[in-house]
């Protein structure tokens, strides 16, 4: 297999959803060996790989906790003994909608804790491995919705937006050990979504405002994942570029 991500390895959080399965499985086209995590099980996503000709391996991660992440570095690290590319796809994704005054504490704290910190604790953990080659690609996804000020998704839409100044940051940070840091500022990729009962009229009202008329499918998104992880992309970093058919019509 030839292509842009020859000989790389890339680790993809959240990779047996429907988003993460399709950058595995893109990035693995790419000729990328895929350490898919996912706090549920992921061998689907394995297969899948294999089936497009791809390697593969899965390991369980929750990104919230410090010794599963750790884990996920260390033992990526032991398998194939480097780590290119960190796309960091975890999420709770719009798992709860309902007006900002109902949502607790405690579903906040959560919120927060696996679609933003989620990232930094990935971030902290592959970063020895990538300061060391001194080379490497982290790719966050955030979301179009911290863009157009969705509402019922105060904590998701707050945490999507805190991705944009992590990776503004964390680009600056990372700069002099030439790593790159971007986001993808993700628009409506429609599927089942466990708590989300309103999908079809979300995905109507979403296609009037997007310039192009159709409804985005992975393939549209998978392929600037897979740029971003690129050599290609190398001078490109601390941006958030927009990824949603032209719902939103500027960068982040
Ligand atoms: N689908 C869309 O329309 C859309 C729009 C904007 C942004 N996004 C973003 O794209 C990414 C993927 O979304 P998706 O639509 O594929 O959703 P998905 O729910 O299918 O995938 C999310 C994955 O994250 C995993 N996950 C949840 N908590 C975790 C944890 N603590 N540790 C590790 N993994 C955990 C889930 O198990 C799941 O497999 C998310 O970051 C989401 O916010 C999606």
């Amino acid at each position: 297999m030839a292509g842009r991500l020859e000989g790389k390895v890339a680790i993809v959080t959240g990779a047996a959803g429907y988003l993460g399965m399709a950058h595995s499985v893109h990035m693995a086209r790419e000729g990328a060996r895929v350490v898919v995590t996912d706090i549920i099980d992921g061998q689907k996503t394995v297969d899948a790989v294999t089936e497009a000709g791809g390697e593969a391996i899965f390991q369980r991660v929750d990104v919230t906790s410090w010794d599963d992440v750790q884990r996920m570095a260390d033992d990526t690290r032991a398998e194939y003994g480097r780590i290119d590319i960190l796309v960091n796809n975890a999420a709770l994704v719009a798992n709860i909608q309902k007006p900002w005054t109902e949502f607790t504490p405690d579903e906040w704290d959560r919120n927060l804790a696996v679609d933003l910190k989620g990232m930094f604790m990935c971030a902290r953990a592959v970063y020895p491995t990538m300061q060391q080659q001194r080379s490497g690609r982290i790719v966050n996804i955030s979301s179009g919705t911290m863009m157009i000020g969705m509402p019922n998704f105060l904590p998701y839409v707050s945490a999507k937006a805190g991705v944009i100044g992590f990776t503004r940051s964390l680009a600056t940070e990372l700069g002099t050990d030439n790593i790159t840091v971007n986001a993808i500022l993700v628009g409506l990729f429609p599927h089942e979504i466990a708590g989300l009962d309103n999908m079809e009229a979300m995905t109507e009202m979403v296609m009037g405002m997007q310039a192009l008329k159709r409804v985005g499918q992975p393939d549209d998104l998978s392929p600037t994942v897979a740029f971003l992880a690129s050599d290609d992309a190398g001078w490109i970093t601390g941006q958030a570029i927009a990824v949603d058919g032209g719902l939103v019509r500027s960068g982040g």
